[in-house]
């Protein structure tokens, strides 16, 4: 690292080290507990990942603080965005940083397992701090495993854990991001009708309404089509196509009641190209890319914990890879994915109404 450093004071006795702190973090891989060099490399895979989750809670933190603040100033998107870039860049180095854990072989591992007791990622507060921030519910955990109930047994017996905890349930308080997402969200002009003005209410349900029209009619026509042709099976066909249908009338209104988050979301994906939309666009892709990438670093995961220990119990005491595999099945931001299932093409969207207001001069386009 060449030049200046920027930073509180002027720096100018600094080293390289002094303002790494790389003396106290060069001292923490146990060495001087004689480790082998495979478990070495254990402990710095392990300490490098809780680094980058350290990143990680800043960034989520930053990009709720903006998302939550009542009215977002345009020129914040762009700034929520580069954050849920960098957090998603942190997520896709770690989904590939399971390669080098790779490089420990079975044996290697079983070596110095023992040595670990009951200690185990499953115990990582980061990573729980990270899934509450974002606003994983407990109800939507795998049902085998309470991480928070297990961090309340530990607080018992530890003065660390006891700390990890209060930081926890601080954590547990605060604004997720998913619902700074869905308020912010709730507040897009649709049809051009502006949250709380007069009228929004009937403005957004005829939108809704007209999607859902749209929506069905692409359920009917297809299997009338299907029917023609003597697929088999026809009545089944039918009935998933009736239950896709419902499943977007319950989407977009749920209780019967339309739920404005979801529709201002149907409404940014649907009208993408609108100038007005272009920024809440890139948001919306940015979360769902993030959420990709925690994914596939969950999926890493588990195939390099299949790799080393096979089906064995976790040491966590979980059923290890069957517990990892199902994480992945975690989506936080469940709204995101599951409006793609309801879109339909540009020339079967209801008309715009207002598009001026959108920055819009042109019709609506159709495909
Ligand atoms: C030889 C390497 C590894 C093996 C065999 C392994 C195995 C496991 C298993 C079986 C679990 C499930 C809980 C349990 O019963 O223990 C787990 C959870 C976890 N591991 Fe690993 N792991 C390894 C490396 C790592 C590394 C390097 C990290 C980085 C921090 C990590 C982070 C986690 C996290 C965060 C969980 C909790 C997942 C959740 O509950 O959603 N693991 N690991």
């Amino acid at each position: 690292m060449g030049g200046g450093y920027s930073g509180a004071g002027d720096g100018s006795n600094r080293t390289y080290g002094g303002y790494l702190g790389l003396h106290e973090l060069l001292s923490l891989q146990r060495e001087d507990e004689g480790v082998s060099n495979d478990e070495m490399h254990f402990i710095v895979t392990h300490q490098t990942f809780e680094l980058w989750f350290k990143q990680v809670i800043r960034e989520l933190r930053e990009i709720r603080d903006i998302l939550a603040t009542e009215h977002v100033p345009e020129s914040q998107v762009p700034k929520a965005v580069e954050h849920l870039g960098r957090v998603t860049e942190i997520f896709r180095l770690l989904a590939n940083q399971w390669k080098v854990m790779e490089t420990l072989t079975p044996q290697g591992f079983l070596a110095f397992r023992d040595g670990l007791g009951t200690a185990s990622g499953f115990e990582s507060y980061q990573m729980r701090e990270m899934e509450i921030l974002l606003g994983l519910e407990p109800v939507g955990r795998v049902s085998e495993m309470d991480p928070l109930g297990h961090f309340r047994k530990l607080a018992t017996r530890s003065e660390a854990d006891a700390v990890a905890l209060v930081r926890l349930e601080a954590a547990l308080e605060e604004t997720t991001l998913v619902s700074a997402l869905t308020t912010w969200l709730s507040r897009t002009p649709i049809m051009g009708s502006l949250y709380g003005s007069e009228g929004d209410s009937e403005a957004v349900q005829a939108y809704v309404d007209a999607h859902l029209t749209a929506y069905a009619s692409i359920g009917e026509k297809a299997s009338a089509r299907m029917e023609s042709q003597g697929v088999d099976n026809i009545d089944a066909v039918k009935a998933r196509f009736a239950a896709a249908s419902q499943g977007a009338t319950d989407f977009l209104k749920p209780d019967g009641q339309v739920n404005r988050a979801r529709a201002g979301l149907l409404f940014i994906e649907s009208y993408r190209e609108l100038p007005l939309l272009a920024w809440p666009r890139v948001l919306v892709d940015a979360v769902v890319e993030l959420e990709e990438s925690m994914v596939l670093f969950r999926t890493h995961h588990a195939r390099m914990v299949e790799r080393i220990i096979g089906r064995r119990v976790g040491t966590g005491g979980s059923s290890g890879v069957d517990y990892l595999d199902a994480t992945t099945k975690y989506r936080i931001f469940g709204d995101l994915w599951g409006v793609r299932t309801i879109l339909v093409k540009s020339g079967l969207r209801p008309t715009l109404i207002n598009g001026e207001m959108y920055g819009f001069t042109g019709a609506t386009e159709n495909q």
